[in-house]
């Protein structure tokens, strides 16, 4: 069930492109010392950026949290760069984006004088077809810190439930925070209750997704009402359809959720769903 995943030709690192190989940080690095670092994924349709200026405006709003000075638009110009040096303008793809603090000696105070390490590289994505896709999810506590908003490298905890998931032949981990669900280990998360579009609000204990934005867009758009509210495992009786949203994931059916080796939730309905990834599609490829 695990994708298989490559390196890429090459990486941009500090201001050269370089063979993955080649491609070294020092070990005083604070991304790899501490997790001090924000990244993004950014998506390519077929060479065509889909939303890079809110990627750019959230990576620049998670900087701005952990105060690294940086400007992330001066990115741009290199993110395109990196789609047509690794001949991806006719294909699906992605750019990642890493902005370290940098190196220094370690020491939970930051230094005054620390340069940023940056890291940029395309890879291929496979979306098409993702429509026909259902995923089977668990759901658990969601042991993350407070500031899920801030797209920090940090991710362990998402990688545990992810791989938890995994191990136990499920899709994603559907996280719960008191209750509530919050998102997906990787993924963005949606309910439809008695037709009403639900999802939890913007804050630090989500983060702000670029999908979820155009989902809600989209809905506003059909005219489908959208409430910003955490929906309560207990709710899930409720519930008619559930549907996840990332930049790889695009937006797939939850077909069933396992709660603590319990079945919480089967797919009821679809149609709702079926819509809103018909009208995605006819926005990212047009
Ligand atoms: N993950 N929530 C979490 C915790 C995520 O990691 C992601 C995406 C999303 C969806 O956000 P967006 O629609 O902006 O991709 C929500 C990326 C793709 C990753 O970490 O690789």
């Amino acid at each position: 069930m695990k994708p298989e995943k490559k390196y890429p030709a090459e990486v941009y690192l500090n201001g050269k492109w370089l063979k993955p190989d080649e491609a070294f940080i020092s070990v005083f690095d604070r991304a790899f010392m501490f997790g001090d670092g924000i990244y993004e994924v950014t998506l390519f349709y077929k060479g065509k950026g889909f939303r890079l200026k809110e990627h750019l405006k959230r990576l620049q709003y998670s900087l701005d949290q952990i105060q690294i000075a940086f400007d992330a638009f001066s990115l741009e110009n290199l993110m395109l760069e990196a789609i047509d040096r690794a001949d991806l303008n006719n294909a699906d793809a992605a750019v990642y984006i890493q902005v370290s603090r940098g190196a220094g000696p370690r020491s939970h105070f930051i230094p005054e004088k620390i340069k940023t390490t940056i890291l940029l590289y395309a890879f291929p994505v496979a979306l098409e077809g993702f429509e026909n896709k259902t995923w089977e999810v668990m759901a658990t506590e969601d042991k993350r810190w407070h500031r899920c908003d801030i797209k920090s490298t940090a991710l362990l905890a998402n990688v545990m439930a992810n791989e938890e998931a995994i191990a136990a032949g499920f899709h994603e981990n559907l996280l719960v925070r008191k209750g509530y669900f919050t998102e997906g280990s990787h993924s963005s998360l949606f309910f439809v209750k008695y037709g009403v579009v639900h999802t939890h609000p913007e804050g630090p204990e989500i983060l702000s997704g670029i999908t979820r934005a155009e989902v809600i867009k989209i809905c506003t758009d059909l005219n489908i009402k959208v409430i910003e509210k955490a929906v309560h495992i207990d709710e899930l009786v409720e519930v008619e359809e559930v549907f996840v949203t990332g930049t790889t994931t695009q937006i797939i059916p939850i077909s069933s959720i396992t709660h603590k080796d319990k079945t919480v939730y089967t797919t009821r309905k679809d149609s709702l769903t079926k819509k809103l990834q018909q009208v995605f599609i006819k926005r990212t490829r047009a």
